[in-house]
């Protein structure tokens, strides 16, 4: 079963993802920490992809497509796989409904996770990412237990380049321009759930759940 994170930057869908992943023993796949994992390697898809991540620029569709299907090909997929910022474009979405249909993996639903600009704003203003392991936290909503350090793994916590108030900017605008069109593609599906992503992680993630044991009973009962 896959199921699918759509929402701006900032919105949450990592946040909301990793709890998920614990809870229904899903597993999370992150097409942005894919790429920035690269990145930290050095490897040659990193020194490819850094320059339109640090801009806050979407990676052509088919070279991202080619680093989810080296994901999804090496198993590990627990209960069902989350889809944390894939796809982001039509073509994306279209590329995707290919590789379901290779595998005969369902699409179970798409978490629509809707905040206003001031809200994404104020969150990716205050993220701070562990470079070791990908852990995000908050300056004031979610911070670390000892200020400045990774809780999972004790690394030094940075700003992420694409955090830059330039960089955010154009990664909302690149959202609005490229992605948001997928609410309508989904919803003409009846896959998409809209979950009102402004209140706390614990709010929020009261919504997640609803709506992934709708869609879950539901894609039971469609077989
Ligand atoms: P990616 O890593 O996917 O970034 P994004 O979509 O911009 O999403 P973010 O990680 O910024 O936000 P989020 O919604 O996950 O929020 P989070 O939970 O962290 O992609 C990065 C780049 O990679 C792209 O710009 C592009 O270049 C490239 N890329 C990736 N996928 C691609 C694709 N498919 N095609 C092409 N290019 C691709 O939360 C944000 C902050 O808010 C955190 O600090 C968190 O602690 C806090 N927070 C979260 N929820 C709450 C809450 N409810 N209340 C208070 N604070 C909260």
């Amino acid at each position: 079963m896959i199921w699918i994170f759509l929402g701006a930057p900032g919105a949450g869908k990592g946040t909301q993802a990793e709890r998920l992943q614990g809870d229904f023993g899903f597993v999370q796949i992150s097409t942005g920490e894919l790429l920035r994992e690269a990145m930290r390697a050095g490897t040659e898809l990193g020194k490819t992809v850094q320059g339109y991540v640090t801009r806050g620029e979407l990676v052509p569709d088919d070279l991202v497509a080619a680093v989810l299907q080296e994901r999804l090909a090496q198993g590990n997929t627990g209960n069902g796989v989350i889809l944390d910022g894939f796809p982001r474009t039509v073509r994306q979405a279209e590329i995707l409904e290919e590789i379901l249909q290779k595998h005969c993996w369902q699409l179970c639903g798409v978490l629509y996770l809707e905040a206003s600009e001031e809200v994404v704003q104020e969150r990716l203003g205050g993220r701070r990412n562990c470079p070791q392991c990908g852990a995000n936290y908050h300056v004031v909503t979610m911070p670390p237990k000892v200020d400045g350090r990774c809780d999972r793994c004790g690394a030094e916590l940075v700003i992420r380049p694409d955090d830059t108030p330039d960089a955010i900017r154009n990664r909302l605008e690149v959202y609005h321009r490229q992605t948001e069109p997928l609410v309508a593609f989904y919803q003409q599906r009846g896959v998409l759930e809209r979950v009102d992503a402004s209140g706390d992680v614990d709010e929020v993630y009261r919504s997640v759940k609803e709506a992934v044991s709708r869609r879950w009973r539901q894609c039971l009962a469609d077989g």
